[in-house]
């Protein structure tokens, strides 16, 4: 079933773009329906416009709460993809509340550049780094209440060189990211999502990992 996608950003959009360069190419049966960036002017938007996707700056700091920022959202995602459509944070640097999230359930995901549970919150790479751990990668997970606490959906590990800093290995990670995103999105268009019986997000016939090469 082709999915329809509201996919909300703060930033380049490179994720945005490895979505739209998929369903291009054919590999992911969705249709981006809106684009909504939180902040005005980002790259993200113009690669949105270049693809014809329509686009919306919603800007939180107008709101005078949370919670009327994310109702606002909220109207517009249902505008734009009715209940049944999936909500992808990419690159979305806010955190949404019940008030949001309690409108499309088991239905927003979000790319993080780390493997879950470690390194949550901002700036994955670096800590990371700093951590000094050998293999990090991406997650892409349902959002919950908690900060990249939701079931995850798909990982891809990335290894740590030597002499990486936060940029290096953030570009490492990212080439990951634009091959798991797609891919995870293009298995539950293919109906592949199911849930067991602890509530756990299983895919039928895939296992959502991707390997260094
Ligand atoms: C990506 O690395 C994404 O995983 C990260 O921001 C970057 C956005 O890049 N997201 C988070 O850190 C969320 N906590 P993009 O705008 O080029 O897609």
């Amino acid at each position: 079933m082709t999915l329809d996608l509201a996919v909300l950003v703060s930033g380049s959009g490179t994720n945005l773009q490895a979505i739209l360069d998929a369903i291009a190419r054919g590999e992911l049966d969705a249709r981006v329906r809106l684009v909504i960036s939180n902040v005005p002017g980002v790259k993200a938007l113009s690669r949105a416009e270049a693809a014809g996707v329509p686009t919306l700056v919603v800007p939180h700091k107008q709101f005078p709460t949370r919670d009327a920022f994310d109702a606002h959202l909220v109207e517009r995602v249902r505008e734009a993809v009715g209940d049944r459509g999936v909500v992808v944070l990419a690159g979305f640097m806010r955190i949404l509340t019940a008030t949001f999230l309690d409108a499309f359930p088991r239905r927003v995901i979000n790319i993080h550049p780390s493997l879950l549970p470690a390194f949550p919150g901002v700036d994955a790479q670096k800590q990371a780094v700093e951590k000094g751990v050998r293999i990090t990668g991406c997650t892409v997970h349902l959002v919950d209440a908690g900060t990249d606490t939701g079931p995850i959906l798909g990982q891809a590990a990335v290894p740590v060189l030597d002499d990486d800093d936060r940029d290096t290995l953030a570009a490492r990670i990212l080439v990951q990211e634009h091959r798991l995103l797609p891919g995870v999105l293009q298995w539950i268009a293919e109906g592949r999502l199911r849930f067991d019986d602890r509530g756990r997000p299983r895919f039928d016939g895939v296992v959502p990992v991707y390997w260094p090469a």
